[in-house]
Parts: C-alpha cells; sequence; structure tokens
C-alpha cells in the first residue's frame, strides 16, 4: 500500500517534471544553442550498447567526478554493479535506487561536464521501448544524438526506432558509436559493415552528417586518446568530436520574440519587453506584431545593463519603438522583412505520451511558446510504424504512438513548421483536467482550408429571435447512465414547456443516432464525436432561439465540460439524472444491461464502459422513487431554465 503510494508520488512528481521539462527547454533551447561553448546531445540505442558506461566513461575522462560520488561509486559497483571489483561507470548515470535493483534506467537523466573547448548537457533515455516519450524529451533540447551499437550484435529494431525518433525531433547529426568492438577484436570489417548498414538506413531520415566511430566504452577507447587497436580509423575519437562538430542551424535565424509585458514605468517611456527566442534584432529594424500586422522601427533595445545596438537568441530586452502600437503579452514579433504567420488549423506528428487514448474531437490545452489555446484533433491521418517506418491506419492514439494528425485550435496562433523552428514549431497537449502533458508535437505545416472560410454576418441576430419567441435560447444537458429516464424528463419537460407557450426541441440520443450520427458506435472515440457533434448542434438550435433538451449519456466530463465552453456557461444547464445502475439494470427497458452481462456488448456504459458523474452539475435529480410531474416541477422551478430576453 505504502509502495503504491510511493510509486503514484513519483509517478507524479515524474509527470511534473517532464511537463517543464517540454516546457522549459523547448523555450530556453535556442537560446543556449547560440551560446557557442555549449552543446546538448543525447545518448540512444538499445538497452544493452552501453549508454551508461559511455557517458559515465565520458565524465570520467573529462573529470568531473568528485571525489565523494568516486567513494559512493566504489561501493556501489561492488552492490549493484556488472564489473565485479572494478567500477562500473553505468551506475553514474542510473538514476533512483529502485531503478537501479531492476538494472535499467527509466525517465531522463541529465548530465552535465565540460572539456576545455566546451560544456555538455547529456540527457541520458532509456533503451525500453515504452520509454519513447523519455526520448522524446531527451532529444526536445538536444542538438545531436549520439546512436550507440553493439559491434557484436549491430543494427537492432531499437536502433532504427531510436534514429527515426531522433529524425523526427529534428535532430541533424548523428555519431554513430560502434561500441564494444574490444569484443570484436577491434575488427575494422565489422565496423565497416554496421557503418554501411546505418547509412543505408538514415538514407531518408534527412540527417546532415553521420560519423561513425569505433569505440570501447569499457575501456576508453577511441573516447579521447586515440586506440591503439584501430590503426585503420582515421576520423575523430568521440570527445574529439562533440568538441569540434558544428550543429548550428542556418534556418533559425529568423527573429522570434515573444512579448512577455508592456513595460510602462512612466509617461514617458513604453517598451515590450520578453527574451528574444530565435535570431537577432538590431535598432532600426522595423518589427512587425503578428497578429495585428502593426509595424514600427525599433527606436532602442534597453536591458538591465544598458541599451544595445542588436540583441539576440536568448537576450531578455526591452524593445522602445518609433511610435505607439498595441502589443500585449502573448504576443508574438518579428521583424517585418520575415513575418511569421499565423494558423488555426494544421498538420503536425505527434508522439502520444499517456495511458489515457488520444482520440479526435477531444480538447486539450495546446502550449506553443507563450501561447496557450484550446484544440482537438480533427483527424489521425496515419500512425507510422516506427519499426518498418510503414503508416497504418489508426482510430486513437495509444502510449508512444507516433501519428500523423489533423489539429484545428480555438483560436489563431503564431506558428512556424518544425523544421524551420523548434521554438514555433514544437508544442505540446496538456489534458485539461488532469494537466498531465498527454503528447509532444512538430507542426508539419498549416492547412490552408480555414483561411478561404469567412463568418458571414447576418441580419437578424439570436437576440432578435429570443424577443419574437418572449424567452431566451438555452440548452438543457441532461446526462445519466442508459435507461437512467433521460428522455422520459426531457420529454415531459418539453410538453410542460410547449404548454407555455415555449419553442423547444429535443436532441435525443437513441434518435440522432439513426441519422445525423448512424456512423457512430459506442468506442471512447466514437462517444466523443458524438456530443461534440451534439454539442455544435445544440449551439446552433439555441441561436434559432430554442430551448434544446439533450438526452444522452455524455458519460465523459471533458466532453460535458467542451459543451459548456462551446454553448456558453449562462446558457447550458446540466442536468445529472443520477439514477444507480442497479435501477437502471433492474428496468432494463431495451434489454440492454442483460445482453451486456452476457458478453453480447463490448462497450456498455456503466458495464464495461466508464460513466462520469458530473462534480458540479446545475441541478441533479434523483428519479428512484419520484413522479415524473414532481421531477418536471422540481426543474422549473430552477431558474436557470426560463429566462427573458434582453430588450
Ligand atoms: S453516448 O455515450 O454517446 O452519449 P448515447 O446517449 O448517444 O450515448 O446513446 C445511448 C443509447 O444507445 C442508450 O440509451 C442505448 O439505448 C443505446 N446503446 C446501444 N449500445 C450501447 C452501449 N454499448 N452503451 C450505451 N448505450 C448503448
Amino acid at each position: 500500500m505504502a509502495r503504491t503510494t510511493q510509486n503514484a508520488r513519483r509517478n507524479r512528481s515524474r509527470e511534473n517534471a517532464r511537463t517543464s521539462i517540454l516546457a522549459t527547454s523547448m523555450d530556453d533551447f535556442l537560446a543556449n544553442q547560440q551560446r557557442q561553448d555549449l552543446l546538448r546531445f543525447m545518448t540512444c540505442g538499445s538497452v544493452d550498447d552501453g549508454k551508461s558506461t559511455l557517458i559515465g566513461r565520458m565524465l570520467w575522462e573529462a573529470q568531473q567526478i568528485f571525489d565523494d560520488q568516486l567513494a559512493a561509486l566504489a561501493s556501489e559497483s561492488r552492490k549493484y554493479g556488472t564489473q565485479g571489483q572494478n567500477i562500473d561507470f553505468a551506475l553514474l548515470v542510473d538514476g533512483l535506487v529502485a531503478e537501479r535493483e531492476q538494472g535499467i534506467t527509466i525517465d531522463v537523466a541529465y548530465r552535465f561536464f565540460a572539456t576545455s573547448k566546451r560544456k555538455f548537457i547529456v540527457a541520458d533515455t532509456p533503451g525500453h521501448e515504452q520509454y519513447t516519450r523519455n526520448m522524446v524529451t531527451g532529444a526536445s533540447t538536444a542538438d545531436l544524438a549520439v546512436l550507440l551499437v553493439d559491434a557484436r550484435t549491430g543494427l537492432l529494431t531499437q536502433t532504427r526506432r531510436h534514429a527515426y525518433l531522433a529524425s523526427l525531433m529534428g535532430l541533424r547529426h548523428v555519431a554513430l558509436a560502434i561500441n564494444k568492438m574490444d569484443l570484436v577484436g577491434f575488427d575494422s570489417t565489422i565496423y565497416h559493415e554496421i557503418q554501411d548498414a546505418f547509412e543505408q538506413f538514415a538514407k531518408s531520415l534527412g540527417f546532415v552528417s553521420i560519423t561513425a566511430i569505433p569505440v570501447s566504452a569499457l575501456l576508453g577507447d577511441n573516447i579521447t586518446e586515440r586506440s591503439a587497436h584501430t590503426p585503420w580509423y582515421q576520423g575523430p575519437t568521440l570527445l574529439g568530436y562533440l568538441d569540434t562538430v558544428d550543429v548550428k542551424r542556418a534556418s533559425e535565424c529568423r527573429m522570434v520574440f515573444p512579448v512577455q509585458w508592456v513595460n510602462r514605468p512612466d509617461a514617458n517611456f513604453r517598451g515590450f519587453s520578453g527574451t528574444v527566442s530565435q535570431g537577432e534584432v538590431k535598432v532600426g529594424d522595423e518589427i512587425r506584431v503578428t497578429a495585428s500586422g502593426q509595424t514600427a522601427l525599433v527606436a532602442e533595445i534597453v536591458t538591465m545593463d544598458g541599451t544595445l545596438d542588436k540583441a539576440q537568441a536568448g537576450d531578455a530586452i526591452t524593445l522602445r519603438l518609433d511610435r505607439e502600437i498595441d502589443a500585449s503579452r502573448g504576443d508574438v514579433m518579428a521583424v517585418s522583412s520575415s513575418p511569421l504567420e499565423m494558423t488555426d488549423q494544421f498538420e503536425a506528428t505527434l508522439v502520444w505520451m499517456h495511458e489515457d487514448a488520444g482520440v479526435t474531437g477531444r480538447s486539450y490545452d495546446l502550449k506553443l511558446a507563450n501561447q496557450w489555446v484550446g484544440t482537438s484533433m480533427t483527424s489521425i491521418r496515419h500512425r507510422v510504424n516506427i519499426d518498418t517506418l510503414a503508416q497504418e491506419a489508426c482510430k486513437q492514439l495509444r502510449l508512444n504512438d507516433i501519428a500523423v494528425c489533423n489539429l484545428a485550435t480555438a483560436k489563431p496562433i503564431v506558428f512556424d513548421a518544425y523544421e524551420r523552428s523548434r521554438t514555433l514549431g514544437s508544442f505540446i497537449l496538456v489534458d485539461r483536467f488532469t494537466h498531465a502533458t498527454v503528447a509532444a508535437g512538430m507542426i508539419l505545416h498549416s492547412l490552408r482550408r480555414s483561411q478561404n472560410v469567412h463568418r458571414q454576418v447576418l441580419s437578424i441576430t439570436r437576440a432578435d429571435r429570443e424577443r419574437l419567441n418572449g424567452h431566451r435560447g438555452k440548452v438543457i444537458w441532461f446526462t445519466g447512465l442508459s435507461g437512467s429516464g433521460k428522455s422520459t424528463l426531457a420529454n415531459a419537460l418539453e410538453v410542460e414547456l410547449h404548454g407555455r407557450g415555449m419553442r423547444t426541441y429535443i436532441l435525443d440520443g437513441d434518435n440522432v443516432r439513426q441519422g445525423l450520427n448512424k456512423d457512430l458506435g459506442f468506442t471512447e472515440g466514437d462517444r466523443v464525436e458524438n456530443i461534440r457533434r451534439i454539442a455544435e448542434v445544440a449551439k446552433l438550435m439555441m441561436d434559432a432561439g430554442l430551448i434544446v433538451m439533450t438526452a444522452f449519456i455524455s458519460p465523459y466530463r471533458r466532453e460535458r465540460e467542451m459543451a459548456r465552453e462551446l454553448i456558453g456557461a449562462d446558457n447550458f444547464v446540466e442536468v445529472f439524472v443520477n439514477t444507480s445502475l442497479e435501477v437502471c439494470e433492474r428496468r432494463d427497458i431495451k434489454g440492454l444491461y442483460k445482453q451486456a452481462r452476457a458478453g453480447k456488448i463490448p462497450n456498455m456504459t456503466g458495464i464495461n464502459s466508464p460513466y462520469e458523474p458530473p462534480e458540479n452539475p446545475t441541478l441533479t435529480v434523483e428519479t428512484g422513487n419520484q413522479t415524473v410531474e414532481s421531477l418536471v416541477k422540481q426543474l422549473i422551478s430552477h431558474g436557470s431554465l426560463i429566462s427573458t430576453p434582453s430588450s
């Protein structure tokens, strides 16, 4: 029990860590990258290829292991190590003790070390398949991948998966560390075979450079010192390579300046403060506010240490402009000659990182640079089988799935394609209830469709129709188990309202599913889509001036919240028809529960598909021992159902 709680807590803190790693480091990434002396890289490869040993060896050779760590290492090597009485370098980088005991590393461990030429941050990511998300986290901040291969086994499925993921995450340089060369007698043929096979496989992955290096992480061959065992090898040592490799991205120089706040200390000064996230800006440059299109010249660049002629990625600055323009927090400025674009529909590669499935139609929060916006997947185009690179059809996204999807945002956001900008091309999706990061995404391109569709201004408005009707339009949203009495109640309520001269309509699950929604079944994804369509239709009918009653199980809180947001909290009355499963099952008007119990219905709500009761409904009605008339009275007497139109 205690252990479960502890694990749950640890998992939660990991979740948070992952969120913050992705969220902050993507923002900071370019700032770091521009500083020439810092290289961020990741290590990856199959489970037993020796990643931890390699990192431990690099730390050792770079003399960054402190005395107390050494003493601890010596004792732990004897306890947990795999090297007898010798030091096990792998233990330097493996994380928590529990994981050490299992002999595997999970989650991403960051290590820091330096040589005389550069500082390094290494993301050590685990090789196990189920930890793709950790690899994505590590890769999101790296400039380069050190991909390990065991010389004895050659390329494995895992090697290919990791190469694919590295390429997907925008890494353009790979050091192929062909490890354990000592165990194959430093045979050059083996080295060349692996190098050729990898180059062949990686042809379509778009790496700018692949540098194969024969090493023995355990013995130190070709790590810092050129190995006497590989006279046939003319290339650099691994650290020699890392010390000198040039990973600058020419295309990321377009200036991006997300406004953090408007700085107005007195009537004479007004400036826009924030950190340049990529490119550079000079005094005299014309800048453009992306959303409004307004332009102005940079009059002054102010920093804590005085003014600058030009500022670059990573600099915290305040821009004073030559004229007044409107911009506020969340706005993104660019240099006019390289403007940024906006989109509210785009295609992206998503890496699903959560146990809860990703389904089309469900709303998530999207974070891109400083922008937060509601979003949903409108379609899943295909999933990529990363072992074969084949494109597969797919209805929902599962943990570690990688898929190309279309997404729509509630309002336009400033963006760029990931291949041009990691800052403006990468985003995370966050669950609205649990705040867990559920996916990381890389934008491929905008879908232009939405730009050609414009809202038509019409003469008669909702208020006009409501005045004619003498009452406001509303949505009364009934939710509850099948057989709970939603339709019966909605029907009786409509009779009452109709009798009072009101304009009404009922959208009922069983009826709508015979027409508009006849293509939908009862999987999670289909139910999400069912409710999305109903929410949209109910909104239209409300706009037509009607009091709309919806009678759908609507089992998921997230979708009921989505409906509330879409329709507007003021117009939305959520009625929880709280009839217990026992009572519904006893009634079993349609015989569905019986069939479900007999295993004939796979996704029956309450039996083998969840129902999430509302946490804060406008009204809860208990149908167990009350008449329909008294329940209708209860509803009518609640002030929120009927209101007079504004004059
Ligand atoms: S919802 O979950 O997507 O909101 P909806 O209210 O449209 O469901 O449809 C529920 C009705 O479909 C039920 O009242 C019942 O008559 C019928 N039905 C058929 N199969 C199922 C099932 N597996 N689970 C629940 N209801 C089902």
